[in-house]
């Protein structure tokens, strides 16, 4: 399976295995990390699946849509390569991913 590392806040780094075909907001959740509320349960209405792609990675992303745009720009701690994790498929293509939980707004 996928590897994704998650960064949660304190700065700890977790490194979980991932089911291809699940978002990255429902690995995370599945993982047991509970930073991410998610509380859309990712209709793409909430933006508390707000995470931070790190950089290096932030191109292997499918571009983000208009929604998710508008919904990011709600939040004072965005950045140039925030996003919503709901929005994110997971698969084998992200294998090593990293991202960061966003501050909370
Ligand atoms: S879970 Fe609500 S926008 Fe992603």
């Amino acid at each position: 399976m996928p590897k994704l590392i998650v960064v949660t806040r304190d700065g700890t780094e977790h490194p979980i295995e991932g089911e291809a075909g699940l978002s990255v907001m429902e690995v995370i959740r599945d993982a047991g990390i509970d930073e991410l509320l998610a509380l859309c349960g990712g209709c793409c209405s909430c933006a508390t699946c707000h995470i931070v792609v790190d950089p290096a990675f932030a191109d292997k992303l499918l571009p983000m849509d208009a929604d998710e745009d508008d919904l990011l720009d709600s939040s004072d701690a965005r950045t140039p390569t925030s996003r919503l994790s709901c929005q994110i498929p997971f698969d084998e293509a992200l294998d090593g991913l990293k991202v960061a939980i966003a501050p909370e707004d």
